[in-house]
């Protein structure tokens, strides 16, 4: 149990005492310290209800709370109850936690399967901007989604089927460099791409695409060999990026997968009536199934929605992106036995999902859809980011330079470091520091990309969280013999060393309000926080100089810090590196 809940069970055993009926109530932790650590309305609330003094029932409630060893209780403003909890409680928890391998967070997504599906880039489209924050967001939900005991599979739904085929197949057959293919694939399926799509006004080359794309589609074999080839060289090449990002997916089940799913899943609509016929294309209109007082698309409309309808087969045949996303959600469904399906996919597509999910519940189809969007990252003139030859800014080129920054301050930094490992410390510390500078935004928010600020040693950076892991662990190696944490008693006197447990206990506290609207940035603060407590803990409670029991105690302190810190940026996907 976390101390919250400790609370509130408290707390609802003295309300039901007061109130003579089963009640219960919520705590929350205090925006003030000044006033405690947790504070409850509970009174003013019940009060309220009642018709009765609000000061007056707290103080009832609070003569009927036991709180023995745990905590102190008073009456503020109107009413609120605020507990202060005492130091040994602190002490003892944090006692607790070094013994516990999930740092106190509860289990809270046991026996749920979620499947998180993010980054999806485009096969022979360079991933962009919007696919680095999908990439880094989703693969840190991902990783708490999975501390905190949800079965999670990641999935990479890749454009790996669409028009652009035609124009790629075209190219592949004209301009393809063997060379550069095998050296840098995406590149040079890009380039071959943007080739095709400069002389693409040519009505000769328009015809000749077209017809590569009827060809792939009625299965031509030559076709299909150059299309498999180009999914193969592309995700090889996503692959070196992944896995350099350390973001690991358990499927690549792109749109293709589907492809033979979606003429029965058109027949299946219409035979419903959830689709229906409009210019010879199969559309699923706001009013194709309900009587129009229960129109889904109405709420939409009075929000400003268009009601443009969702087609799932064109005139001319063709399925759709909405088609293949349909099938997807059955096959989530129905093979891996979903409860959650969370897309993170920027704000453009905002209307795509609401479609969808109105969609998928008229077909049957029940589950908990989330669009987690999110907003553009900007450059330094706050417009898109966009490269100097005034393309989107690729993953690889931001990754690059990171590196690159990171390499050079540590240079200037620690001359001492050398060769192979200055270069692994650089790349820990670059790749951080873009993770870091994306998750500690709130993620609707548009961010200005700055290199600067994102690598500085100081601020809300990666290099100050890894920096800080560093001088913790650098406590240790002066110690002639193993530290055993398990053993050590813990003895809060100082404020600062109070403030550090507080803030280590909060950790199974802070880790489930993440996933209730999906912010990485409240684990990004908190970590902030934690590194930031830690320096003026260090600060004001001498550590190695202090005598026994205290010195114990404060190392035991120093390893649950250092526990924790490296556990939370390991859920933003960060790893911490021994020195730098
Ligand atoms: N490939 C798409 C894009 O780059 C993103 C796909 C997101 N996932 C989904 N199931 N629609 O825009």
């Amino acid at each position: 149990m976390t101390l919250l809940q400790e609370l509130e069970s408290r707390l609802a055993a003295a309300l039901t005492a007061t109130l003579g009926e089963p009640t219960t109530a919520a705590v929350t932790a205090a925006a003030d310290l000044r006033f405690g650590d947790y504070q409850s309305n509970a009174a003013m609330v019940l009060a309220k209800q009642q018709k009765t003094n609000p000061r007056a029932l707290a103080q009832q409630i609070i003569d009927h709370l036991e709180l023995t060893g745990l905590a102190t209780a008073d009456i503020a403003g109107p009413g609120f109850i605020n507990f202060r909890i005492l130091p040994e409680a602190y002490a003892a928890r944090a006692v607790a936690l070094l013994r516990d391998e999930r740092l106190g967070v509860p289990a809270t997504g046991a026996g749920k399967t979620v499947v998180v599906d993010f980054s999806a880039p485009n096969v022979a489209k360079p991933m962009h901007v919007g696919h680095i924050r999908s990439t880094i967001i989703g693969d840190s939900l991902a990783r708490i989604a999975r501390f905190l005991g949800f079965k999670v599979i990641a999935d990479n739904h890749i454009g790996d089927w669409g028009t652009q085929f035609g124009m790629i197949i075209y190219g592949w057959n004209h301009f393809l460099d063997e060379t550069a293919l095998a050296e840098n694939p995406i590149q040079e399926l890009v380039r071959v791409y943007r080739k095709v799509n400069a002389i693409k006004e040519d009505p000769g080359v328009l015809d000749a695409c077209k017809s590569e794309l009827v060809k792939l589609q009625a299965g031509d074999p030559e076709n299909l060999a150059i299309w498999r080839k180009c999914i193969e060289v592309s995700k090889n090449g996503l692959q070196k990026i992944y896995d350099r990002l350390d973001v690991k997916f358990d499927h690549w089940l792109g749109e293709s997968y589907y492809n033979d799913r979606l003429p029965g899943l058109v027949e299946e609509f219409l035979e419903k009536g959830i689709a229906r016929e409009s210019n010879g294309a199969v559309c699923i209109f706001s009013d194709a199934s309900k009587p129009l007082e229960e129109d889904p698309f109405k709420v939409h409309k009075e929000e400003g929605w268009t009601d443009n309808p969702a087609i799932i087969r064109k005139a001319d045949g063709g399925f759709l992106y909405a088609t293949t996303d349909l099938a997807t959600i059955q096959f989530r469904i129905d093979e891996w036995q979903a409860d959650h399906v969370w897309y993170v996919v920027g704000v453009p597509q905002q209307l795509h999902f609401r479609q969808l999910f109105d969609a998928a519940a008229r077909w049957g189809k029940t589950g908990d859809f989330k669009h987690i969007a999110f907003g553009s990252i900007l450059g330094d003139d706050r417009k898109l980011m966009k490269t100097r030859s005034g393309d989107n800014v690729g993953l690889i080129e931001v990754l690059e330079e990171a590196v690159e920054r990171a390499a050079k301050a540590i240079a200037e930094k620690n001359p001492d470091l050398q060769g192979e490992e200055a270069a692994q410390i650089a790349e820990t510390v670059g790749i951080g520091a873009v993770k870091f500078a994306e998750l500690s935004q709130g993620r609707l928010t548009d961010y200005v990309f700055s290199w600067d600020r994102m690598l500085a040693l100081q601020g809300d950076t990666a290099p100050y969280l890894q920096y800080s892991h560093v001088r913790i662990r650098s406590i240790f190696r002066k110690l002639d013999a193993p530290f055993d944490a398990t053993a050590a008693e813990i003895h809060l006197n100082e404020d600062a060393e109070i403030h550090l447990a507080r803030l280590l206990v909060r950790f199974g506290e802070v880790l489930p309000t993440i996933l209730e609207d999906f912010r990485p940035n409240l684990l990004a603060n908190y970590v902030l926080e934690l590194a930031r407590a830690f320096h003026s803990y260090f600060e004001a409670c001498p550590v190695l100089k202090a005598e026994e029991p205290i010195r114990s105690s404060r190392l035991a302190l120093c390893e649950l810090a250092s526990r924790t810190l490296k556990q939370g940026l390991n859920l933003l996907g960060i790893d911490v590196p021994e020195r730098m």
